[in-house]
């Protein structure tokens, strides 16, 4: 069991089930709608709990109605939330889903108006008892002060970083980071469409670190200090119920797995099997698959 903290955001999902991707201009009745937490941190946390870790989630809310869905979601996972910095107005992170029940591909408009964490509040916590920190890779500015901060002040503590989406200096935080996780998106808006070549250039500089792309399908890339090394998707099950969060849930298994001193291979193969439990259920309850 380590103690995890997860830096990043929470949002409220919106999700609503449908029969097919609807055409432009047209109006579709949803299957079912569920309303519930998410954001690629928390989904993270709630999966290392369930894989026995202490998790701590820092990130902001708003204090309104709908931050309880987020709380009671996180509590129900036992993520601690007594570092997060409340506002008083906003509202919350609200990601409006369509989940398409015949391939479970999921489209997301983001209302984003509740300002992020920032470093003020990063500095003030006392971070001396965690052994792992895993940010999410946002907010650029502040979250390479918090990196350059822990560098400093905690180099004991491992972190990991999750590069999902490209964003303007993101390049900055690589150095920082000591496990980097890249997704299939991240390295295709890079205009790398070829995983190996990916990681090989990005290993060329980033010698000291483990760099993991995940590649969907084709399963994931990893590489630490030798060559990148493939590991096979698993099987993916019959049954594709819900892709949202598939990615988060890789992360997690990457860094349980890297804290309990799994080999590369052995780390991508857990994180490629976890994956794919998740895209057989809706949300997190991955009580069935962990032990
Ligand atoms: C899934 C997810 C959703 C959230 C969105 C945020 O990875 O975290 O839960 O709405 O992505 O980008």
């Amino acid at each position: 069991m380590s103690k995890i903290l997860g830096i990043g955001i929470a949002t409220l999902d919106i999700i609503n089930y449908v029969d097919s991707f609807p055409e432009e201009n047209s109006e579709v009745r949803a299957v079912k709608q569920i309303i519930t937490r998410g954001g690629n941190v928390t989904n993270s946390l709630c999966v290392l709990s369930q894989l026995n870790h202490q998790t701590s989630w820092c990130g902001t809310l708003a204090n309104e109605n709908d931050a309880s869905i987020i709380l009671d979601d996180l509590n129900k996972y036992q993520v601690n939330c007594d570092l997060v910095k409340t506002f008083a107005n906003g509202k919350v992170p609200t990601s409006y889903i369509l989940l398409n029940m015949q391939n479970g591909s999921r489209s997301i408009v983001h209302h984003r108006d509740l300002p992020e964490l920032d470093f003020d509040h990063f500095k003030s916590i006392s971070l001396t008892d965690f052994d792992w920190i895993h940010f999410e890779a946002r907010n650029i500015d502040q979250t390479l002060k918090m990196l350059q901060h822990l560098k400093q002040f905690h180099p004991d503590i491992q972190c990991s970083v999750e590069f999902e989406k490209q964003r303007d200096g993101i390049e900055q935080l690589y150095e920082l980071a000591d496990v980097l996780i890249f997704s299939k998106n991240y390295s295709l808006s890079n205009h790398q469409t070829d995983p190996l070549r990916f990681l090989n250039t990005l290993r060329q500089t980033l010698t000291d670190k483990t760099l993991i792309l995940a590649w969907a399908d084709q399963g994931s890339y990893g590489c630490t200090d030798g060559s990148v090394v493939h590991h096979e998707a698993a099987q993916r099950p019959t049954n594709i119920t819900d892709t949202l969060g598939a990615g988060d849930t890789f992360n997690a298994a990457v860094i349980d797995s890297i804290l309990d001193g799994c080999s590369l291979q052995k780390t991508l193969s857990k994180a490629n099997r976890l994956a794919a439990c998740k895209i057989a259920i809706s949300g997190f309850d991955l009580s069935d698959y962990v032990r």
